[in-house]
């Protein structure tokens, strides 16, 4: 390889990890009131990008994920943009997480400009009541103006994360969710679970989950609402309108190599995966002094190859290649699970009945072991 040439490395995803609050059932690496390091985290990862570019390219997607990427504002955004820009392959995919009452027109005219073809809405709730227990800081207002004015910038495609079993949630409460997204008309839904994560504030009470009766209802609601309204159900938690799949996701459901930059990233790249330590200051200083951030990092064994290809791949709608994936821990668990109506066999494939798939994650032990 000469100087110059890219690196390979097709999906780069860089952590901007500043929140103006930590909401209750958040376990991400977030920097809440430190608004102040904005400029130096910028600079910081200009330097991380410098050092890694060799890896990289042309780079098919990127996603800016937080942590609130909205709050570094679209000055900066647009910076870290240009930084990336050269590298990227014609058609690439440029996401960015927004939370709702973080955009205003202007936010959104400069994510236009900066050739953000996706803005992913952390909507959660379109329930006052709902979005209380989450402690989240918009309204249910704020959604529908963000939407609004990203239309209205002219950005390609807009996703929308919403939660289900949020405590409290009732049919009724999802039913509207699902009216509010027909009218929104987003390319994209994420509609995940809320999970208790341990060391969030959620966890710790005074609220309890929904029991997993009322839990499953809920999931069977989402995916007949959305395949209703015309978005398929292409990843356990995702749903797409026709060509309109999260390109970045789907490389990481197929286990591609990935570069990940900031605080808390982590990279998988020619079998060695590693993460920048948690730690915003430290990352700051080690970057400004023109070393490597603090990392751990360990090789990718066959055996966690095989896990990951298996747990990932079978969250798809398509069918999972088993001379890519590697042999199962558990053969005979397939031909069991195939009777049960949880898995189709195919020449050399399997793929997860729709059954199978609102249960992968139990269908999915019964194959490997993952302890
Ligand atoms: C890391 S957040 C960042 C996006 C943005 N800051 C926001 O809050 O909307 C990305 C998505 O992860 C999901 N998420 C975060 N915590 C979760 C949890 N405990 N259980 C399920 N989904 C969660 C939410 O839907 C959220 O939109
Ligand atoms: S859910 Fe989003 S806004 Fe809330 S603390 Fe986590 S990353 Fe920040």
């Amino acid at each position: 390889m000469s100087p110059g040439d890219p690196g390979g490395v097709a999906h780069l995803y860089v952590h901007l990890p500043f929140c103006a609050s930590r909401c209750g059932y958040c376990a991400f690496v977030v920097e809440v009131g430190r608004e102040d390091a904005q400029d130096a985290y910028l600079a910081a990862l200009l330097a991380e990008l410098d050092r890694e570019r060799h890896a990289l390219g042309p780079i098919a997607t990127v996603y800016l994920g937080g942590g609130t990427p909205t709050l570094m504002g679209g000055e900066r955004l647009s910076v870290l943009l240009t930084a990336i820009r050269p590298l990227l392959a014609p058609g690439a995919e440029v996401t960015v997480e927004a939370n709702p009452e973080t955009v205003d027109a202007a936010l959104a005219d400069a994510l236009s400009a900066a050739g953000v073809t996706r803005v992913s809405l952390g909507v959660q709730s379109t329930h006052a009541h709902l979005l209380e227990v989450l402690d989240r800081r918009a309204g249910p207002d704020d959604a529908t103006r963000a939407v609004d004015m990203l239309r209205a910038a002219g950005i390609p495609r807009l996703s929308v994360d919403l939660l289900l079993a949020v405590p409290g949630q009732s049919p009724d409460d999802l039913a509207a969710d699902l009216a509010w997204v027909t009218a929104a008309d987003p390319e994209h839904v994420s509609w995940y679970e809320l999970e208790f994560k341990e060391g969030s504030a959620i966890a710790r009470g005074p609220h309890t989950p929904p029991d997993d009766d009322l839990a499953a209802d809920l999931y069977e609601q989402a995916v007949a609402g959305l395949e209703a309204a015309g978005y398929r159900w292409y990843e356990i938690a995702n749903f797409a309108r026709p060509g309109a799949e999260c390109r970045h996701s789907l490389a990481c459901w197929r286990a591609a190599d990935y570069l990940g930059l900031g605080v808390g990233a982590v990279s998988t790249v020619a079998g060695t995966r590693w993460r920048n330590t948690p730690g915003t200051d430290r990352y700051i200083a080690a970057l400004g002094a023109r070393r490597a951030p603090a990392r751990t990092s360990e090789p990718v064994d066959d055996g966690m190859r095989r896990r990951e290809r298996w747990m990932l791949g079978t969250r798809l709608d398509e069918p999972l290649d088993l001379a890519w994936a590697g042999p199962p821990d558990h053969p005979e668990a397939l031909d069991a699970l195939a009777a049960r109506g949880l898995l189709e066999r195919g020449e050399g494939t399997v793929r997860l009945t729709r059954r199978g798939r609102l249960l992968q994650n139990s269908v999915v032990q019964e194959i490997m072991d993952f302890a």
